[in-house]
């Protein structure tokens, strides 16, 4: 099973709306995903509330022992991808999901302002030794500025030292996006031909090719009580898909 958690201190940057189209895009790409939710706010608990489907299941966390527990046990009864959404700001179960990460994503606006509130969140990933990635969310969708967005996000990525890490494609602003979660739906179910599910999907395309670059996390012996059967899991599982051809990993270039 791989780990990603979604993290950033700053709120708003997109961490649940893209845990959300993740979390579907690799459902619909074949994996069994389980959503972790360590945000009080309960962002996606209440967007599970509007949705007639069963998966993805989404279970609260309250700290970071609890999250460790539930990514060991969710690695034992055949989940093939756990999602962890995180609270903007300090919270507690923070540490316990970049622990938990195979790997780190970080989104964040294209402004200078979200990027340099990015630090304090990499600084934690990095002194974890964990993968991470930037994932640009919310860009100008009609008037398409990704060469202005990456030649901001490069000046200051070289301030931060981020060493360049950035998932592809950017993910533009649009109100399917948001309309999407307001229905219960994830936006590759909301719009499937829409221009936000095709970049969704191809974000997951990504992810799952640098996933796969990185060895799954060694589980730790289970506890004892980690060892209880999850009776939600479901014992036929299928096989783990395999990696996408033509992702771009721009991890592995820098
Ligand atoms: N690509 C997008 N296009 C349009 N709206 C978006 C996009 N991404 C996020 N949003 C909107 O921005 C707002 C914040 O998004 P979201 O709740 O996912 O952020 P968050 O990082 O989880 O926030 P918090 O830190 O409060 O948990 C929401 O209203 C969401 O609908
Ligand atoms: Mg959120």
């Amino acid at each position: 099973m791989y780990t990603i958690a979604l993290v950033s201190r700053k709120g708003g940057t997109g961490k649940s709306t893209l845990a959300i189209g993740l979390a579907v895009a690799a459902m619909e790409a074949g994996h069994r995903v389980r959503i972790l939710e360590a945000d009080p706010l309960a962002t996606i608990s209440n967007w599970r509330t509007r949705r007639s489907g069963i998966e993805p299941a989404v279970e609260s966390v309250r700290d970071g022992y609890e999250l460790l527990q539930r990514v060991r046990v969710l690695a034992q009864h055949g989940i093939t991808l756990t999602i962890v959404d995180t609270a903007g700001g300090w919270s507690e179960p923070w540490s316990g999901a970049v622990a938990a990460a195979d790997l780190c994503l970080i989104p964040a606006r294209p402004s200078l302002a979200d990027i340099e509130a990015a630090a304090p969140a990499l600084a934690a990933i990095r002194a974890e030794r964990k993968p991470f990635a930037f994932i640009l969310n919310q860009t100008p969708a009609r008037r398409q500025r990704p060469d202005a967005a990456a030649a901001s996000l490069g000046a200051t990525a070289s301030s931060l030292d981020m060493m360049g890490v950035l998932a592809l494609p950017y993910i533009a602003q649009r109100n399917d996006q948001q309309d999407a979660i307001a229905a219960g739906l994830a936006v590759t179910e909301f719009a499937r031909e829409g221009k936000s599910a095709d970049e969704i999907r191809a974000l997951w395309r990504w992810v799952w090719a640098r996933l796969t670059s990185i060895a799954p996390g060694e589980a730790e012996p289970l506890t004892d009580a980690a060892e209880d059967a999850d009776p939600t899991v479901p014992a036929n599982l299928p096989a783990v898909p395999r990696p996408l051809d033509g992702a771009v990993d721009l991890y592995a270039a820098t």
